[in-house]
């Protein structure tokens, strides 16, 4: 199956790059990275071209990145930049690919198709879990064995939340005022997977961010916005019933998937939160909650899953389709649209 080659994927966090190279592969490249001397972000090919040591393990001598076997140094450019060895000719083929990077909002962006079609501008917004005034943003990563579409159907139908997460949802015993609603909604090529619920039983974890007293119901919003390929932000907070939107904790959280390969993902997390943000030992406590609840709950399910799926995609063993499968079916169909298009055009310029 093809990746989608002409779109942004997250190579990680800004605070991650530094003059010491930080070695990922994506969408089944190896990609080295690091920073120049003026701080701008470099992102080259992660094999070097002569015995095809990794990069990331060598070192940043003079904004290049020396191999850490024979000492061929790469510049931003890709191309080797000096040969310790001989007469220090510069063979023709000893270069890597660069790759674009894009910084914003904490996070660093890469360009893993066509480097003269990369366009900041079309970087996805993610404002909600920049560093700002007023809010407290954790951050985490996994590494997800399984296909990361796999991944985008877990998070945009979020009905598995009460069966896999009693850290996120205490929904067992319902009152009978209870009432929800999940609808899908598409702007353009964004789709959405919206869900309220009133006088849901008040959460552990909205509990613990309550500033005074805890209403024992609220509502919740948890609304999923996914953009190709696989970068969704999250946007859910609990209110007192009927209470308007800034009357409770507000959670944003991103969660940014990239391929590592057909089998496995980098999935980073970005959590924001408006309530207790001065409180570090929340911090802590957020961490390795959420973690937690990716790491053990919903990858351990995933990986189950894709192991029960074998190679096979998920449509050639028409699955049972239920109401909330609605936005992740629309977010596959859409990507395997993007997906399409971009080989069709490679095709017709060869
Ligand atoms: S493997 Fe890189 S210089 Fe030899
Ligand atoms: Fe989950």
């Amino acid at each position: 199956m093809a990746f989608l080659r002409n779109a942004w994927y997250c190579a990680g966090w800004t605070n991650e790059l530094s003059d010491r190279p930080l070695g990922r592969t994506f969408l089944g490249e190896p990609v080295a990275m690091y920073r120049q001397t003026n701080g701008a972000a470099v992102a080259v090919g992660g094999r070097c071209p002569h015995r095809f040591a990794p990069l990331s393990m060598g070192k940043v001598v003079d904004d290049c990145i020396e191999c850490p076997y024979h000492g061929l140094r790469f510049g931003p450019s890709g191309a080797c930049s000096h040969n310790p060895h001989g007469d220090g000719a510069i063979p023709k083929a000893a270069s890597v690919r660069a790759y674009t990077l894009a910084e914003r909002d904490g996070i660093v962006w890469i360009w893993m198709g066509d480097q003269t079609l990369a366009d900041p501008r079309r970087v996805p917004d993610m404002h909600e879990i920049a560093e700002q005034q007023g809010w407290r943003v954790i951050r985490g990563e996994l590494k997800v064995k399984a296909h990361y579409e796999l991944l985008t159907d877990n998070l945009m139908d979020l009905s598995h939340v009460p069966f896999l997460h009693p850290f996120l949802s205490n929904a067992e015993a319902l009152p009978a005022d209870y009432h929800e609603v999940r609808s899908l909604k598409q702007e353009g090529e964004t789709v959405y997977s919206l869900h309220t619920a009133k006088n849901l039983p008040m959460t552990p974890l909205f509990a613990m961010l309550w500033d005074g007293e805890t209403p024992a119901q609220g509502d919740l919003r948890a609304n999923m916005r996914w953009e190709a390929p696989a970068n969704l932000l999250l946007d859910v907070g609990m209110v007192p019933p009927g209470a308007p939107g800034a009357a409770g904790p507000s959670l944003p959280i991103a969660h940014l998937l990239t391929p590592e390969t057909e089998h496995s993902t980098h999935y980073f997390w970005a959590l924001a939160r408006d309530r207790k943000v001065d409180d570090a030992q929340m911090d802590g406590i957020l961490h390795a909650g959420i973690s937690d609840v990716f790491k053990n709950e919903d990858e351990r399910m995933i990986v189950e899953c894709a192991h029960m799926m074998d190679t096979n995609d998920l449509f050639s063993l028409n699955p049972v389709l239920l109401q909330g499968d609605g936005p992740s079916i629309r977010a596959r169909r859409l990507l395997r649209t993007r997906i399409d298009k971009e080989r069709a055009a490679c095709e017709a310029i060869r």
